[in-house]
């Protein structure tokens, strides 16, 4: 497997491809690169790497730049942690990262080059749509909709069938209990709208 980022995001999906299999052979690719060896594996800068040699990872958390990277490459894998606990009726999609202790419930689809951190709990019938974050501690209700490349901030919860617009940020801690449009940041409890992302 090829990691995108030699970054603490990278190391925890490194973590997660070797509690599946010890035996993978791991690199990471950077921009920038940091060294020869990241987190002990090797580290190649990116556009001295073939990067058709293997299925890759995205390991950025920035949904943006997470998806203008995914538009330049074909191949990816996943990253699923052996504790995340998934109904067989949950449908995954490529480049998705899911870590430790995350639950999801029956009929919830997942789409591309999301991220469902640690600990999430994602009930029945949600759509996760591609490039979304759903970050640790995020409880999300039945038929709950996240939009592309909306971030889900740590420990917020939401409540039954609300929609989340697309690249929308929801505050840590916050509740939502009402419908989020496109852009739009919202915090507190319950949440409110303080700004729109450019
Ligand atoms: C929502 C968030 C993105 C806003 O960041 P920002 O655009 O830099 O906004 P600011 O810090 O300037 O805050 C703007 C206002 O919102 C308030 N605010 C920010 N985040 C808040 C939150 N989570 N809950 C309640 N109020 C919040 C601030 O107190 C400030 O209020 P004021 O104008 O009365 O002083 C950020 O605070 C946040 O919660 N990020 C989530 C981080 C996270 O979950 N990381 C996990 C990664 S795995």
């Amino acid at each position: 497997m090829i990691i995108y980022g030699a970054s603490g995001h990278g190391k925890v999906i490194c973590d997660i491809i070797k509690c599946n299999s010890s035996q993978e052979k791991i690199v990471f690719v950077d921009d920038a690169q940091k060294g020869n060896y990241f987190y002990n594996h090797p580290v190649f800068l990116t556009k001295d790497y073939d990067m058709h040699q293997d299925q890759l990872i995205i390991a950025i958390g920035n949904n943006l730049i997470r998806r203008k990277v995914a538009s330049r490459y074909i191949n990816f894998g996943q990253a699923i942690h052996p504790t995340a606990v998934l109904s067989k009726t949950v449908s995954l999609s490529p480049g998705t990262v899911i870590m430790a202790n995350v639950s999801c419930n029956a009929d919830t689809q997942i789409g591309e080059h999301v991220i469902l951190n640690t600990s999430c709990s994602i009930d029945h019938d949600c759509e996760i749509h591609d490039f979304a974050h759903i970050s640790p501690n995020v409880s999300l209700a039945g038929n709950v909709k996240v939009g592309t490349g909306s971030h889900i901030g740590i420990g917020a919860t939401v409540i039954q069938g609300i929609k989340i617009g697309n690249f929308a940020t929801i505050g840590a801690g916050t509740v939502v209990i009402n419908d989020i449009p496109d852009g739009a940041t919202a915090v507190g409890i319950p949440a409110k709208i303080i700004k729109f992302n450019k």
